[in-house]
């Protein structure tokens, strides 16, 4: 995933927070280069292909998955302070408590869990590779919220096994949050290599260092509500069949689901997934589209509401950060301890899996309308049939077994997730603020 951060300068990454900078910064710099010219030695053809061929070679070294771990180059980890550091965070202030790391945890549902594990006296440690899949100041921004929290959030990878091993020999630790992953449904047609990277390899790597670890971690991993596909049953029974994914996004986690399977049959892992459904909230990810909906109406730009063939609207079962956090929590304290040791397995272990959605979806056309409301600014509206690139039409997740088992019970709706998010998102960009000050009769007007 280190890699990641040379191929996001080059890719086109499809949240509209990014491809919208993108060519101001570029004209910026031709604008540079142009003023500057007629002052330049001019260059010969012969230094110009040495300079291409080198910076071919530069890309193609950093690029490559099958590079080895470059530790000197991303991650500068090890030594007595670096311990100490690690040791610090991971220690549990308050018994009985868990000691956790959190893979992802610069991440919006990492950074929410691992704030409220520290706060009741777990101990955490987080890990995050702070790739540039999408503005990595919030990421900074977040580890900035962990460290005055407590939270040590080491900088590396979880396809590094070393990093991992010695992690795992300064600390024993109870738990694993596995919450690192390539996320995103579209980007999948972009970059696909980079979801086999992070929630396969990645996993694997992860998993191999876990069931060597004495005493064995119970793990507790982010699964999604896309395994779900193309399925017509609603609401969606973690017993229905998840086997027509509509994205690779999907297939990579329920690959994941098939892996943890592994793992729990052969070395006795203990692990729990969770089927996420269209987590939002304050902190949240910029590639997802109440985000970057509410940075397009707030610049008066047109934003995209897609449709399902015969004008049928597209539905999805939001569920507010605070309301995950506590699933993630249930999970984590009713997880069974691991029964394998040195490798090897003891006895059956725990192997579950819980949809943790609202339950009540609602379509995307009636988000954008809450928006518009909380915002005080109307959206303008282009619908578009849907395309076939991974997204589904409907997603309605049955909490009935969450419910029972977690005592998982969502209690924030659209309508207040929203107005929360607003409200950070307003004061997260101080330039929002301003736009969203604008009544609607003057928009009347423009639109
Ligand atoms: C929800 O799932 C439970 C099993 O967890 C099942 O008994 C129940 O019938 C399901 N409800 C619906 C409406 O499908």
């Amino acid at each position: 995933m280190s890699q990641l951060k040379t191929i996001s300068i080059l890719d086109n990454i499809p949240s509209s927070t990014q491809s919208k900078s993108k060519p101001e910064k570029l004209s910026y710099y031709t604008h540079r280069c142009r003023s500057n010219f007629p002052f330049a030695i001019p260059i010969s053809k012969f230094s110009l292909s040495c300079i291409l061929f080198l910076s071919l070679l530069l890309f193609y070294t950093f690029k490559s998955p099958s590079s080895p771990p470059r530790r000197s180059l991303a991650v500068d980890w090890g030594g007595a302070a670096w311990e100490r550091r690690v040791r610090s965070s991971a220690r549990v202030r308050s018994r009985p408590g868990h000691s956790v790391l959190v893979t992802g945890a610069a991440g919006f549902v990492g950074m929410h869990v691992s704030i409220a594990l520290k706060r009741r006296g777990d101990g955490v440690l987080g890990l995050d590779n702070f790739n540039g899949y999408y503005d990595q100041t919030l990421k900074r921004a977040r580890q900035g919220m962990l460290e005055r929290t407590g939270v040590f959030v080491v900088e590396g990878d979880i396809n590094d096994k070393e990093l991992l091993k010695k992690l795992f020999d300064v600390v024993s630790f109870t738990h694993v949050l596995h919450l690192a992953a390539q996320a995103g449904v579209r980007y999948a047609i972009q970059n696909p290599s980079s979801y086999v990277h992070s929630n396969i390899a990645g996993f694997v790597n992860l998993l191999e260092v876990c069931k060597s670890a004495n005493p064995q971690p119970a793990i507790v991993w982010a699964s999604s509500s896309s395994v779900y596909g193309l399925n017509s049953k609603l609401p969606f029974s973690e017993k229905d069949r998840t086997d027509n994914p509509a994205s690779l996004y999907a297939a990579t986690k329920k690959a994941g689901e098939e892996i943890a399977h592994t793992y729990n049959h052969i070395y006795g892992l203990s692990i729990t997934g969770l089927r996420f459904f269209t987590v939002y909230g304050p902190w949240g990810r910029p590639d997802m589209a109440y985000y970057f909906f509410t940075k397009d109406i707030l610049n008066r730009r047109p934003i995209t509401i897609f449709e399902a063939p015969g004008h049928g609207s597209v539905a999805r079962d939001f569920t507010f950060i605070d309301d995950v956090v506590k699933g993630c929590i249930a999970a984590l304290d009713t997880a069974k301890k691991s029964t394998g040791s040195g490798g090897k397995k003891k006895g059956p272990a725990q192997l579950r899996i819980y949809n943790l959605g609202n339950t009540s979806p609602v379509p995307v056309s009636d988000l954008v309308s809450i928006l518009e409301k909380h915002l005080k600014v109307k959206a303008i509206r282009k619908v578009q049939p849907m395309p076939r690139n991974g997204d589904v039409r409907f997603t309605h997740a049955n909490i009935s077994l969450a419910q029972k088992e977690l005592g998982y019970k969502p209690t924030t709706d659209l309508e207040a997730g929203l107005k929360k998010f607003v409200r950070w998102y307003l004061s997260y960009y101080p330039d929002a603020k301003k736009k969203s000050a604008w009544d609607f009769e003057v928009l009347d007007c423009i639109s």
